[in-house]
């Protein structure tokens, strides 16, 4: 056992600390937003995440306090493992910014022992390794890079369940030590160079970003050419080079991650010099993919949106989360509202801000009153559950975008002037 803290307790500090607690490790989380860790402390989790709220309760430590604003209980835990988590948002040029990152690595500089490791989870560019231990001024203590892989939503299962735990540190000995804390994990372990740790995530994301965005333009292909996308996507995801996971279209992808993570790579491509023309293309077709979204509304509700009214199914980036961040349904409502119409949207979870024409729904029901056309933009699945008569009853139009190709064809298509699918059939 281990006595691991956590700095910053957003989605990945928060699974960390559950996760690393799971695997049997002493464990304290500090954030620097007292009512973030009050309501923690209440198992209140300030995220929504499947089984998050369970795991806060069942959590399992000797020491009373687990999480706290006060960085006196951190030094008084004397952790073994500084695990940072805190966000390392985009910066004007794409690159990702450190600041809050190195902010830490000083706070860190006084309070941590000399036998600790500072393990970073945050996704920071290359060369960040050195910049931390430049800003710790602490040459006896470790920096290691630790990348998480958690998706917002499987969150806790990814961390239990991982494909790969990567550690990238200066020693073989001190990356052992780390991979040490994952030992009841049973899943491929590796250790590698800092930067190359910190490539993995990047090149990782960057990857399947780009894939999407191609899965989204064979879509329209298909749309176009009237080729069945099920049976295209079939047929590619069988091929065992390929594989069928994440070959699901949508309205585009979006999240706190994979359009952070492929501009931060471009950026770092550009400080050395180097274009990285695939990952262009994938930004580029990504934004393609929401335009074109929006153009099929366009045409669904007359060749106009002046004055029409959008029922809106989905405001998170995908299901199970209420992140809104860069999410496809949010660029997507900006540009309806911005030609002229009215939003109503409706989310299981994820809650905007009110902007001008946006109306925020409380029931899908409601979402659908009044409305020209319904658009489905995230795959929830209580939205295939609804029953679409009762929906083409409350609505004005008779037409219908399933942009996440969830709900059951058949039923919606009988009952609706126009139903359609990104895809097509
Ligand atoms: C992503 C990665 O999947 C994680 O491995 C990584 O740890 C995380 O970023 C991170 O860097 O922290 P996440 O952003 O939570 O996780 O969400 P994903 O499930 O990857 O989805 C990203 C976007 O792609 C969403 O908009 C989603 O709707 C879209 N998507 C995903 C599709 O359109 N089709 C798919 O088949 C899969």
């Amino acid at each position: 056992m281990a006595k691991v803290a956590v700095i910053g307790l957003g989605y990945v500090g928060i699974t960390t600390l559950v996760g690393m607690n799971k695997l049997g490790h002493e464990v304290i989380g500090y954030d620097i937003d007292q009512s973030r860790t009050e309501s923690l402390s209440r198992n209140d989790s300030p995220i929504y995440e499947e089984g998050l709220e369970l795991a806060l309760q069942s959590l399992n430590s000797v020491e009373k306090i687990v999480f706290t604003s006060q960085l006196g209980e951190l030094v008084k835990f004397k952790a073994d493992f500084f695990f940072v988590c805190v966000p390392t948002p985009q910066s004007s040029d794409g690159a990702a910014d450190l600041v809050f990152v190195l902010q830490v690595a000083k706070q860190l500089s006084s309070i941590c022992p000399g036998y600790s490791v500072v393990v970073l989870k945050s996704t920071v560019p290359i060369g960040s390794g050195a910049k931390v231990k430049q800003a710790l001024q602490r040459p006896e203590v470790q920096v290691v890079s630790n990348p998480e892989f958690l998706r917002e939503g499987s969150a806790l299962r990814d961390f239990m369940n991982p494909d790969l735990v990567v550690v990238g540190a200066d020693s073989k000995q001190v990356a052992d030590r780390v991979l040490q804390l994952y030992s009841n994990i049973d899943s491929r372990k590796i250790s590698t160079s800092i930067d190359s740790a910190l490539l993995i995530k990047y090149a990782t994301n960057s990857y399947l970003a780009t894939r999407l965005s191609f899965v989204n333009s064979l879509a329209a292909l298909c749309e176009q050419t009237g080729a069945n996308l099920e049976d295209v996507l079939q047929g590619l995801g069988s091929d065992s080079r390929i594989g069928s996971s994440f070959l699901k279209p949508g309205p585009g992808w979006g999240g706190s991650c994979f359009p952070k993570d492929t501009r931060a790579l471009l950026a770092v491509a550009s400080e050395f010099s180097l274009e990285f023309p695939i990952i262009d293309a994938a930004l580029e077709s990504n934004t393609q993919t929401m335009n074109r979204v929006v153009e099929i509304i366009t045409g669904l509700a007359g060749g106009s949106l002046e004055g029409k009214v959008i029922g809106v199914w989905g405001l998170a980036f995908k299901a199970n989360t209420d992140d809104t961040r860069e999410s496809p349904s949010i660029k997507i409502m900006e540009a309806l509202l911005a030609n002229g119409a009215t939003v109503r949207g409706y989310d299981p979870v994820a809650v905007v801000t009110a902007a001008q024409g946006f109306h925020q729904a409380l029931t899908a029901e409601e979402a659908a009153k009044g409305a020209d056309v319904l658009v489905i933009l995230t795959e929830w699945s209580e939205f295939t559950e609804i029953d679409p008569s009762v929906i083409s009853s409350l609505m004005v139009g008779s037409a219908v975008l399933d942009a996440r190709r969830i709900v059951k064809n058949e039923l919606w298509k009988t009952e609706f002037g126009v139903f359609r699918t990104l895809g097509g059939e």
